[in-house]
């Protein structure tokens, strides 16, 4: 089946931060996920280059336009790289393909009627490039991200009429219980439709915002940023010019945080129904990364995690499986450099003692070679198989964010069965004792499959060592499929004992 999973493309007015890298990385998850299950996947992210917060870090950087969007563009692209992150295709709105589609999507809108032009007075947030209603606003009169007071503006725009869809937009919430998970943010949509939907301004006019797409039908506006952005999800599909953008969008996965909800639960579903168009299949919606103790990081509390620096200490792959195994899905989690450290030595005793041990009893005892799995007892055989139906089971779920958080923890609880099997069998024992020869081989057999199937099982998530933990078993190109039938491992084949998957940290 062709899939579509895209990130939000992010502001370039900051440098990447775990919270961008979390998105990112948990649509690289999900990607390598369907993979497996035999999906072909088109997977984005990338950048948001327009409007009046980008245009002030322009002007205060005094770099030319391009130049500044370039180096901040490249600053994102050059992390996800880094962070292992196999997207097809990374959104840049500056480029002149997603323009040229932003423009015939807003003649079409016009052409239908369905815009018009009126003056406005409204408080507009920067920080949120949306205008707010003084309902909106904190008991200071500032709106509650950005702790900015929002400034009053006065001038001509062009509105796109939000509320003749409202009543479309209950029901079809209200008919796809599945479409916004998890479920407490579809009630948060539906709370905000309780009330008429004011129209959306979709213009700035140039002479206070000059970065952004010009209107097709007025050359002295340029397109409201988010809805430019937005359309990014089908300009990279090409829309309007591609005869299978259908195959794609029907099983498509916006995956944002809870910050951005109403533009993309209210303005985008309402665009594309205006054009004639389906809504995203899902939207996976996830929490905020928060300090350790439930602060919020900042720069002046000297808590912000930088993805940079927890790559040069513990690699990308204990990032990855930290950040995807303590993502809570009932709010927000908590991150520290100590907390990581904490994950990286879980997966070192976990993972990484238990292959080094049996590797090197291997290459001790059993010159190296996997024994046979006919000398298995029926106590050995069940726990291999209930691991690998575990995985099974697990990978035969719809993809979701509780799916992908099964996953890890699925791999944590198979890494301490093997654990507590070797220790209660005490193969280093039974190794010196050649009458127990065959329960010795017993013993190693199970623990090298089961480390087998965490190989197979943890490739989403930290792919690296998955390809290590294969090759260390004698698997000289490992396939990552989903086939998770046990007792596979041929025996006669050499194991390779090579750098421990987690080394003590520095
Ligand atoms: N440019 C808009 C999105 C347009 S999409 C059509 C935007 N950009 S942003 O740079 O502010 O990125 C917001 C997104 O970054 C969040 O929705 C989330 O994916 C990610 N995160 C930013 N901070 C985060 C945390 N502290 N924790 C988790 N995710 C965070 O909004």
């Amino acid at each position: 089946m062709e899939k579509y999973i895209t990130t939000p493309i992010y502001y370039l007015n900051g440098l990447p931060h775990i919270g961008h890298a979390y998105t990112s990385i948990l649509g690289d998850v999900m990607k390598k996920f369907e993979q497996m299950r035999g999906n072909d996947v088109y997977y984005t992210t990338g950048t948001d280059e327009h409007g009046q917060k980008n245009q002030h870090s322009i002007e205060d950087s005094g770099l030319a336009p391009e130049v500044f969007l370039q180096e901040r563009s490249d600053n994102f692209r050059n992390l996800f790289v880094k962070l292992g992150i196999d997207f097809d295709f990374f959104v840049r709105t500056s480029n002149p393909n997603h323009k040229k589609i932003v423009q015939e999507i807003l003649q079409k809108i016009f052409d239908k009627g369905l815009i018009i032009k009126k003056s406005y007075e409204g408080l507009y947030c920067e920080g949120c490039e949306q205008f707010k209603k003084k309902t909106d606003l904190d008991e200071n009169g500032c709106c509650p991200d950005h702790k900015v007071a929002p400034k009053a503006i006065s001038e001509e725009n062009y509105f796109f009429k939000l509320e003749p869809y409202r009543e479309w937009l209950v029901s079809y919430i209200k008919n796809n219980p599945d479409w916004i998970q998890p479920a407490k943010y579809a009630h948060e949509v539906l709370g905000m439709l309780k009330e008429p939907l004011e129209d959306l301004c979709i213009s700035r006019p140039k002479s206070r915002v000059w970065l952004g797409v010009e209107l097709p039908f007025d050359k002295d506006y340029v397109t409201y940023i988010w809805f430019d952005a937005l359309v990014n999800y089908i300009s990279t599909l090409n829309f309007g010019h591609n005869q299978d953008f259908d195959k794609r969008w029907q099983n498509s996965y916006h995956l944002i945080a809870k910050d951005i909800l109403k533009p993309h639960c209210i303005y985008w579903p309402i665009m594309l129904h205006a054009l004639g168009v389906d809504p995203v299949s899902h939207y996976f919606i996830h929490g905020y990364w928060i300090g350790e103790g439930g602060v919020k990081m900042s720069k002046s509390l000297g808590n912000v995690v930088d993805p940079v620096e927890v790559i040069d200490l513990m690699g990308v792959d204990a990032l990855r499986f930290y950040l995807i195994n303590n993502m809570t899905m009932s709010g927000d989690s908590q991150i520290s450099m100590d907390l990581l450290k904490q994950g990286y030595r879980m997966l070192a005793n976990n993972i990484g003692n238990l292959q080094m041990r049996v590797l090197k009893m291997v290459q001790k005892n059993l010159d190296g070679k996997i024994p046979s799995c006919s000398v298995l007892n029926a106590e050995d055989k069940a726990l291999v198989e209930k691991i690998a139906d575990g995985f099974a089971k697990i990978y035969s779920k719809e993809m979701s964010l509780e799916t992908i958080s099964e996953l890890a923890d699925g791999i944590v609880k198979a890494g301490d069965a093997a654990n507590a099997y070797f220790a209660a069998n005490e193969p280093w024992v039974l190794a010196k004792n050649p009458e127990k020869k065959e329960r010795f081989e017993a013993v190693v057999y199970t623990t090298l499959e089961i480390l087998r199937l965490i190989g197979l099982a943890i490739y989403p998530l930290a792919p690296t060592s998955a390809e290590k933990i294969e090759k260390s078993l004698g698997i000289a190109n490992p396939k990552f499929v989903a086939n998770f039938e046990a007792l596979l491992l041929k025996d006669g084949d050499s194991v390779v004992v090579g750098d421990p998957l987690f080394p003590m940290l520095a």
